[in-house]
């Protein structure tokens, strides 16, 4: 049996295929072998995807730098993300929901874990940028308590959109520096 996390009050939605609410598995470490279908859903995903090679560098990275992650589904990628540590920062490099499970609390689940992972590792903060047209990304961070903390001008490459900066403190004595 697959170790799972329960999908939490806040992350319930009623599953559009119509059978109950089930247990979201666990993410695990990227591996070598993931690449080929992490690179072919983000290429489904977004219109500016990382290239294989890109997903290759975090793989090849040191752990206590990078923590890319896959959350499978028996043998189907469901959602994969890349974390950054830097110093005391974890920074969300990229995380996505297979089209055909976005809207069921994965994204809430996957998140979750990546901002565990970094209070675990005694990180202060998180940070992470989003188109503001992406709404439901922004209102998945804003409902972890995310908050803008700058704006960079036309940051994303193919149609020159801002992103919003975000960021979380993650222990108290943190919120001071977030201004
Ligand atoms: C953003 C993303 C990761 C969220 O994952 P998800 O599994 O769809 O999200 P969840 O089901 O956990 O829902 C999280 C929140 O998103 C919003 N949301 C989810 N489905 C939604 C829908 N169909 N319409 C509008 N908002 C929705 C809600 O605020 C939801 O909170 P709620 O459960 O309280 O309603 C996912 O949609 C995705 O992969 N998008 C494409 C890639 C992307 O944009 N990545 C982020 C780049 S910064």
């Amino acid at each position: 049996m697959p170790r799972s996390i329960e999908k939490s009050a806040s992350a319930r939605r009623v599953d559009p295929r119509g059978s109950s609410p089930s247990a979201i598995p666990i993410p695990t470490r990227m591996e070598l072998g993931d690449l080929a279908e992490v690179a072919e859903l983000e290429s489904e995903i977004f219109p500016d995807p990382w290239s294989a090679d890109s997903f290759l560098a975090e793989v090849e990275r040191s752990e206590d730098v990078g923590y890319p992650v896959v959350l499978r589904d028996g043998t189907e990628l469901v959602a994969y993300a890349v974390v950054w540590f830097i110093v005391d920062e974890i920074h969300i490099g990229n995380i996505a929901v297979h089209p055909d499970r976005q809207g069921r609390g994965v994204g809430t689940a996957l998140f979750r874990h990546l901002i565990d992972e970094g209070r675990r590792r005694r990180m202060k903060f998180a940070t992470l940028e989003v188109r503001p047209s992406n709404t439901r990304a922004v209102e998945l961070y804003r409902r972890f308590g995310f908050r803008q903390i700058a704006r960079r001008k036309n940051y994303y490459r193919t149609d020159r959109e801002d992103a919003l900066v975000f960021a979380l403190a993650l222990d108290p004595s943190a919120e001071d520096r977030l201004g």
